[in-house]
């Protein structure tokens, strides 16, 4: 089984955030797959791993970007704390980066859990409240 699913939970009902959300999706599933492989040697899977996790976090960043256009474009109220939202992730993302691709942590159950949790919340209440704003508004 996946270590997260998409379910209908998760859809904010705008095509490209739904879109960039399963994708986001998948590749959490492929870091937790790469990082919990006990079949390869600790060296080379810690260093796919690091890789898969900083390609997360570009795309993060990108995903990001298109959700703030979309709400700056429909003037949505609540875009200020959406934003600090995704500001407060990228800064922890960047910062546990750093400390991993330094040899300082492993990419853990516990720093996976952490990224699934803050998107599973973030996608299902603040995406969610966006998603029902810009859908009001005719964006599908
Ligand atoms: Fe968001």
């Amino acid at each position: 089984m996946a270590f997260i699913e998409w379910n209908d939970r998760l859809a904010t009902h705008i095509k490209v955030v739904d879109e960039e959300h399963k994708f986001l999706i998948e590749n959490l599933n492929v870091l937790y797959e790469v990082s919990t492989d006990r079949t390869s040697a600790t060296e080379e899977r810690d260093k796919l791993a690091r890789a898969v996790l900083e390609n997360l976090g570009y795309y993060i960043h990108t995903h990001f970007v298109v959700e703030e256009e979309l709400m700056r474009v429909f003037q949505y109220p609540g875009t200020d704390a959406h934003k600090a939202e995704h500001k407060g992730f990228t800064d922890k993302i960047t910062y546990l980066a750093g400390v991993i691709s330094e040899g300082g942590m492993d990419i853990s159950i516990a720093l996976l859990t952490f990224l699934k949790d803050w998107l599973s919340t973030h996608i299902m209440e603040t995406d969610a409240r966006m998603g029902k704003f810009l859908t009001e508004r005719g964006q599908n």
